[in-house]
């Protein structure tokens, strides 16, 4: 004859402290789990695509026309930093010669570093992982980036000043 008592084991102190109980806990079985992982990685993965791509395809070049710094305040060869089109868009302009100014935003296409002008080596340089950039139009020279540098439209003005055009009207 068999014994026929079932043994009732100790309730756990963690269920005593947390007695929440759900219908189907145990029904959640590893393959439905590694499903929900997928899923959620999946999603994560497919919003981070979504976000660099909008910030690839932002043109900076939207902002409201305005007056940057004297012409006479930027030495030729010399980088002038500005903020532009709004206060957290870094970008940088240079002289490159008496009446020739080019502004762009500082942040790299690759993964958005910031770069710097090179004079002696007529570029825009990103240290991260050593893109490079032409001085005049921001095409790719070098290095990992596929996309150009964004172009800010800058004017010398009779005023004197250097002024961004923002938006074509
Ligand atoms: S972030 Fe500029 S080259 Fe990678």
């Amino acid at each position: 004859m068999t014994d026929e008592r079932v043994t009732q084991l100790p309730t756990p102190v963690w269920r005593r402290d947390f007695p929440y109980e759900a219908a189907s806990e145990e029904e959640v079985t590893r393959r439905e789990f590694a499903r929900y992982l997928v899923l959620g990685a999946g999603t994560i993965a497919v919003a981070n695509v979504g976000i660099a791509v909008w910030t690839q395809l932002r043109t900076i070049n939207t902002g409201e026309p305005r007056a940057l710094v004297a012409l006479t305040d930027v030495a030729i060869g010399e980088p002038f930093l500005f903020r532009y089109p709004n206060k957290n868009d870094p970008a940088i302009l240079v002289r490159l010669a008496d009446r020739e100014v080019v502004a762009f935003s500082q942040k790299c296409t690759h993964l958005g570093c910031v770069v710097y002008f090179e004079a002696g080596q007529d570029r825009w340089h990103c240290p991260c992982h050593e893109g490079n950039f032409e001085a005049r139009t921001g095409r790719v020279i070098s290095g990992p980036p596929t996309r150009p540098l964004g172009r800010i439209d800058v004017e010398i003005r009779d005023d004197g000043q250097i002024w961004a055009l923002g938006k074509p009207q």
